[in-house]
């Protein structure tokens, strides 16, 4: 059977590690040719390798999300490389930590330099080879945190909850030109985003309301990003898919049903 990405051209944005190290992988298992951007130049370089010893072509560019010229040339040498782009999975994105109190102004504006604005400038950078190529898939990864408030995180929920509109706003922009849009909207994943908040109790709640009972691995958000990317996504544009294990499905989980009495 023929690798459902036998053809494309992935970018996957933080491919140093957590998600977008399993987004790398799934998609090199997938039959993509590579183009991997972060910070984290070591750990990317390993994975580069990793992946060219199993067959895969990977190009891998230090990429600071935030920076448009970074961008530029992440995509002229990927054009260079493959012929073209045909698909992104904008999934860099870090935490902040305050309360709409606490927050502070420098915080604030990485959180929303990394995770809004490079979004952005992600989709402003690739659109133009996309449309010349006749098709794409763009993958935004947002958070269940931009749908549902916390009072931490303020500057990161704000972000993920624009993410959400970026998405819906460029896929009406780009599917004329054969390009859509999605978003992916992880609850909580196994990677070294989550810090040590797991030895303090932080996360026995919010697993105790998954009715999975436990946190995602890091390919099973790759897995629906891989089937977006993918032809037999063609039809699906727009759209956000909750990767949750059922987290956010109902607050009234636990309520007794009605008792009808007449
Ligand atoms: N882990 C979770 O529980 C969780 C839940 C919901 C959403 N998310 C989102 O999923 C995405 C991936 O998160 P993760 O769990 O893999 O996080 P992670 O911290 O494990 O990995 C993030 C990667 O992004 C890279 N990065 C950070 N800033 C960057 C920048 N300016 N430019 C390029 N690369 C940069 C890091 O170097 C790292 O490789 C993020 O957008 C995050 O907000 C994570």
């Amino acid at each position: 059977m023929r690798a459902r990405l036998d053809g494309a051209v992935v970018v996957v944005t933080g491919a140093a590690m957590g998600q977008g190290h399993a987004h790398a992988r799934r998609c090199a298992a997938e039959g993509a040719d590579l183009v991997l951007g972060d910070i984290r130049d070591g750990e990317l370089a390993t994975l580069a390798e990793r992946l060219r010893a199993d067959g895969t072509r990977v190009l891998a560019r230090h990429l600071d999300v935030s920076d448009g010229e970074h961008w530029r040339d992440l995509v002229d040498a990927a054009t260079a490389e493959f012929g073209t782009v045909t698909g992104l999975v904008n999934n860099a994105g870090i935490m902040s930590h305050g309360s709409v109190l606490d927050e502070t102004p420098d915080d604030w504006a990485r959180t929303i330099a990394v995770n809004q604005t490079g979004v952005f400038l992600g989709m402003q950078a690739v659109a133009p080879v996309m449309r010349a190529a006749g098709r794409g898939s763009i993958v935004n990864v947002a958070s269940t945190l931009g749908r549902y408030a916390s009072t931490v995180g303020f500057a990161y929920q704000a972000t993920k909850g624009a993410v959400r509109m970026m998405s819906k706003s460029a896929a009406l922009a780009l599917g004329p030109a054969g390009i859509r849009v999605n978003t992916v909207l992880p609850g909580l994943v196994d990677t070294p985003f989550l810090g040590n908040s797991r030895d303090t109790g932080a996360l026995d709640d919010p697993i105790g309301r998954t009715p999975l009972g436990r946190i995602a691995e890091p390919e099973e958000i790759a897995a629906v990003a891989a089937f977006l990317l993918s032809d037999e996504a063609s039809y699906v544009n727009g759209a956000e898919i909750v990767v949750d294990g059922g987290m956010t499905a109902g607050s009234l989980r636990s309520l007794k049903p009605a008792v009808v009495t007449s």
